[in-house]
């Protein structure tokens, strides 16, 4: 894959809340520091993509992201809409040859997410799933700790994790 120069162009689907809290603060601080720049921002809800796109430095807002991918050749979409739409939008991105980085889960079964793998192959993009947790320290802690061997041989583990929000109803 050949290396891009200058500032890579960055789009998102789905401005809802993790794109509003985590994802878009980052995008904007990339943006500011020079490395990229925030070219569209799509969602189904008018206020999401005007708010959020209005606190880039040049991004339009798109309802739809197939208008938004036939008009902005983008080297990274990211995708934080619902579960159900992560493998359309992923794979709509991909075709339009983007990076994709896609919220978790990586969508709703097996199927969609080897359609995700292959469209991703075929166009040579990388294609990422926003498993951030396992980069934070207590993660790799545990995985050096259990790599060491003090604890043994792991035959099950069990972790919960409980979400107390919803998303949107679109
Ligand atoms: N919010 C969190 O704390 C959190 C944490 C981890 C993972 N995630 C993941 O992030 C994803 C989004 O979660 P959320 O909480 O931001 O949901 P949300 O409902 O707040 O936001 C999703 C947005 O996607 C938009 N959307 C839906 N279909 C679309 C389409 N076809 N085109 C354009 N936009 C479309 C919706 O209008 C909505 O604004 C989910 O997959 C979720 O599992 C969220």
């Amino acid at each position: 894959m050949a290396k891009r120069k200058g500032k890579l162009k960055v789009g998102l689907i789905g401005s809802g809340a993790i794109a509003r809290e985590q994802h878009l603060p980052y995008w904007r601080e990339l943006e500011a520091e020079g490395r990229v720049e925030i070219l569209g921002v799509c969602d189904l809800i008018k206020v999401r993509r005007e708010t959020e796109a209005a606190q880039c430095v040049q991004a339009v807002p798109y309802e739809s992201y197939d208008k938004m991918l036939a008009d902005i050749d983008f080297d990274i979409v990211d995708v934080c809409t619902q579960n159900r739409v992560h493998a359309p939008a992923a794979i709509a991105a991909l075709k339009a040859g983007a990076h994709v980085l896609v919220e978790k889960p990586m969508a709703m079964n097996v199927r969609e997410c080897e359609a995700m793998i292959a469209a991703a192959k075929a166009g040579k993009r990388k294609l990422m799933v926003a498993q951030h947790m396992r980069f934070e320290a207590r993660a790799e802690k545990l995985k050096e700790v259990i790599e060491s061997g003090a604890l043994g041989s792991i035959y099950t583990a069990e972790t919960k994790w409980l979400r107390r929000r919803g998303q949107s109803a679109q």
